[in-house]
C-alpha cells in the first residue's frame, strides 16, 4: 500500500487530488454534535494543502436514497473543515455535476473544496459493477491522484471507496494508516492479557466479531443492549428488555464455547432498569430501579449496567495489557444511564493498558460524556470497519489501495 509519504515525496503541486474522508457526523438540527470525523482528516488534508495540490475531499452522509436529501447535505461539514483550517473550503453542491466540474476547475493551488454527499448519487452505493464504475469514471474526472483516508467506509464496496481507486493513482493518508497500525497490533501480536468490553443494542451486528474473539481475546465483557439476550440465554428472565430471540441458540452455543476454551466471558450481576425507555430530548429525570441481573421484573426494561457491575466490570480491565471496547454500556444519552459508559470509559483510563475505543457510538460517547479523547491509546473512526477488520474480513476500500 502506498503512504501518503511517498506520495508527497513524489510531489503533488498542481495536482488534483481525491479525497475520500468519512465525514460523517452525527447532526442534530443541521449543527454538528461531534466533528472527531472531520478532525481526524486534517493531517492529509493539511499535508497536501501545504504540498500545494487543490484537494477535493469527497465523503457519504447518513444513508439517503441515491437522490438529493438537503437533510443529509455535507454542507455542515464543508464549513467546519474551513474552521479547523482556518481557510476557506469551496463547497460544490453536486457530486460530479457541473457544480462540481466548476468548483474543482477554479480552485488554485493548495485551495481545498468539498463536493456534495456522495449517496446523493445512485451509483455510489450500487450492487451493480457497472453502474458503480460509471460513477467512478466520473468522480475520476475530476482529480488525478486518489487517497483513501475514509477509514469509517472502508468496509463499504462503494463506488469513491472501492471502483475509483483503480481509476487514478492511489495512496493510502495518515488516517488510514493510523488506523490500521493499531488494529494489525490487535490481531497479529497482541499483548496479553487481553480483555474486550463490547456493548450496543443489537447482538446480531456483533456476533462474527464474538466469533473471532473466542479464539483471541483473554476476557470479554459484555454490556449494552445486547446483554438481555446473553442473560436470556443462561436462563434468565428480562423482562420487556430488549432480546434478539432468534439469536439465542448462537450465543448459548458462544457460552458454552467460552466455557471449553477458558476465554472468561463476563455478564452483569445487576442492572438499571425502568418501566419505560427514558425522554432522550428533555432528559427528564428517569428514577431507575437497580435489580439483579437474574430478577428483572416483567414490566421492566433493562437500559444500562448496575452499580455492582461497574465495579466488577473495572476490576476485570485493571489488569489488561491491552483492551478493545466498542459499544456504550447502556443508553448513555441520558445522565440517568450514562454511568456505566463512563465507569468504562473511566477504568480505560486508569489504566497502563493500550486502550482501543472502536466506533461511531463509543468514541462520541467518550467525547460528550467529557472524557480527554488523547488520555486513550487510539478512539478508531470506524465503528463497522473495525469490527469488520478485527472479523478478519477483507475490507473493499483497504483492497483497493493495495494494488
Ligand atoms: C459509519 O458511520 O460507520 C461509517 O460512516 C459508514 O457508514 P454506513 O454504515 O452508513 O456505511
Amino acid at each position: 500500500m502506498k503512504t501518503i509519504d511517498e506520495l508527497l515525496a513524489e510531489g503533488v503541486a498542481g495536482k488534483r487530488v481525491f479525497v475520500r474522508a468519512d465525514l460523517n457526523v452525527p447532526l442534530d438540527g443541521g449543527a454538528i454534535t461531534d466533528d472527531g470525523r472531520i478532525r481526524a482528516v486534517l493531517p492529509t488534508v493539511r499535508a497536501l494543502v501545504d504540498a500545494g495540490a487543490k484537494v477535493v475531499v469527497a465523503s457519504h452522509l447518513g444513508r439517503p436514497k441515491g437522490a438529493p436529501d438537503p437533510a443529509f447535505s455535507l454542507a455542515p461539514a464543508a464549513s467546519r473543515l474551513g474552521e479547523l483550517l482556518a481557510a476557506p473550503v469551496a463547497f460544490a453542491t453536486d457530486t460530479v455535476g457541473e457544480s462540481a466540474r466548476s468548483t474543482v476547475a477554479s480552485l488554485a493551488d493548495g485551495e481545498v473544496a468539498v463536493i456534495e454527499n456522495l449517496r446523493f448519487n445512485a451509483g455510489e452505493t450500487s450492487k451493480d459493477d457497472a453502474e458503480r464504475g460509471e460513477f467512478a469514471d466520473r468522480l475520476a474526472e475530476l482529480a488525478d491522484v486518489y487517497v483513501g483516508d475514509g477509514f469509517g467506509a472502508v468496509h463499504r464496496k462503494h463506488a469513491s471507496v472501492y471502483d475509483l481507486p483503480s481509476r487514478l493513482p492511489h495512496a493510502a493518508g495518515f488516517l488510514i494508516a493510523t488506523e490500521v497500525g493499531v488494529l494489525k497490533k490487535l490481531t497479529e501480536d497482541v499483548e496479553r492479557p487481553y480483555v474486550v468490553a463490547l456493548g450496543g443494542s443489537k447482538v446480531s451486528d456483533k456476533l462474527a466479531v464474538i466469533d473471532q474473539l473466542l479464539g483471541k481475546a483473554d476476557r470479554l465483557l459484555i454490556g449494552g443492549g445486547m446483554l438481555f439476550t446473553f442473560l436470556k440465554a443462561k436462563g434468565y428472565e428480562v423482562g420487556a428488555s430488549l432480546l434478539q430471540e432468534d439469536q439465542l441458540p448462537v450465543v448459548q452455543e458462544y457460552i458454552e464455547r467460552a466455557e471449553k476454551t477458558g476465554v472468561e466471558l463476563v455478564l452483569p450481576v445487576d442492572v438499571l432498569t425502568s418501566t419505560e425507555f427514558p425522554d432522550l430530548k428533555t432528559k427528564a429525570p428517569a428514577h431507575p430501579n437497580t435489580v439483579a441481573a437474574d430478577a428483572i421484573p416483567g414490566d421492566q426494561l433493562g437500559l444500562d449496567i448496575g452499580p455492582e457491575t461497574r465495579k466488577l466490570y473495572a476490576s476485570k480491565l485493571a489488569d489488561a495489557a491491552t483492551v478493545f471496547w466498542n459499544g456504550p454500556m447502556g443508553v448513555f444519552e441520558h445522565p440517568d444511564y450514562a454511568e456505566g459508559t463512563k465507569a468504562v470509559a473511566q477504568a480505560l483510563l486508569d489504566s497502563p493498558a493500550f486502550t482501543v475505543v472502536g466506533g461511531g457510538d463509543s468514541a462520541a460517547a467518550v467525547r460528550l460524556l467529557g472524557f480527554d479523547e488523547n488520555a486513550f491509546g487510539h478512539i478508531s473512526t470506524g465503528g463497522g470497519a473495525s469490527l469488520e477488520y478485527l472479523e478478519g474480513k477483507t475490507l473493499p476500500g483497504l483492497a483497493a489501495l493495495e494494488d
